[in-house]
């Protein structure tokens, strides 16, 4: 479906069309084996349910089938070696530097073989949004300025106590929905938290900007 948005030159595409044929092959396989993999919910997915909220990262996550990533990219063990897996990319790139590589890899990393797939706006922050979802979160460059206004008057984040708790080392046993969650209302995770809530003061996306910055905190 997608490969006509692909501006490869022709060479490219023959290139890409055996290979097509058994990664399609293989994704019917996989789509019939999945139910089967299917692994209890709970505790299997220990960062985030992200996938299964935001619709942005749904559309990534199709946009990345479509204009066929794993050709040259192995997520979850399958795919191409042609570029680095996927896996943990959320958590080594920032969203402004996977913004900038999907716009033009070759600007971002000089020589590199992935290909200008040519994306709309749309597309680039859909990918983004999926990238950034796998394997961790990134945080935008206000992150740091919106925890100190916000946060700072209480909790310290170099180890040494504040008011309220050190929140250094809170990605270590926290993960990013516990502290959006928290962060929007803390009596909502434990009755008896003392913490001011924070919807309705922060967007979704600022709570979730200085929930991700918390979290890499101790992940660096
Ligand atoms: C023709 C092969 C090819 C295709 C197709 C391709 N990539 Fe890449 N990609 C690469 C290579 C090679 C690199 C490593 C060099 C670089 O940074 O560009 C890379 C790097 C990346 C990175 C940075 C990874 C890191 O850890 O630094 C991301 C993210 C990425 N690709 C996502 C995608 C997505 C999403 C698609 C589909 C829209 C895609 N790529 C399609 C070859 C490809
Ligand atoms: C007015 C002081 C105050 C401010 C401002 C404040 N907090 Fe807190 N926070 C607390 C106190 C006190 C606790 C200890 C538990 C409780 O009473 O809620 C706490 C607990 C937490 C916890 C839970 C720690 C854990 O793992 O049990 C997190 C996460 C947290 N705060 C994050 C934040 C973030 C992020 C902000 C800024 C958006 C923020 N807090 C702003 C006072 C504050």
């Amino acid at each position: 479906m997608a490969l006509n948005k692909m501006t490869v030159p022709n060479e490219k595409k023959r290139f890409f069309t055996p290979l097509l044929i058994e990664w399609l092959g293989a994704l019917v396989l996989f789509s019939l084996l999945a139910p089967s993999l299917a692994l209890p919910p709970a505790q299997t997915t220990p960062v985030n349910s992200v996938h299964k909220k935001d619709p942005l990262v749904l559309k990534g996550k199709q946009l990345y089938a479509d204009l066929r990533c794993f050709y040259c990219h192995k997520l979850k063990g399958r795919g191409g070696t042609v570029g680095p897996a996927l896996d943990n990319v959320g958590f080594r790139r920032t969203q402004e530097w996977m913004a900038h590589h999907f716009r033009d890899p070759k600007e971002v990393s000089q020589g590199t073989k992935m290909i200008n797939l040519k994306l709309k706006d749309s597309q680039v922050q859909a990918l983004v949004a999926y990238m950034n979802s796998l394997g961790g979160y990134t945080f935008t460059p206000q992150a740091p300025d919106l925890y100190k206004a916000n946060c700072a008057a209480c909790h310290s984040l170099n180890g040494e106590s504040a008011n309220a708790t050190d929140l250094s080392k809170e990605g270590k046993f926290r993960d990013v929905d516990f502290l959006m969650d928290y962060i929007r209302d803390p009596a909502n995770v434990n009755s008896e938290a003392k913490m001011i809530k924070f919807e309705g003061v922060l967007t979704e996306a600022q709570i979730k900007d200085i929930a991700a910055y918390l979290y890499k905190q101790s992940r660096k």
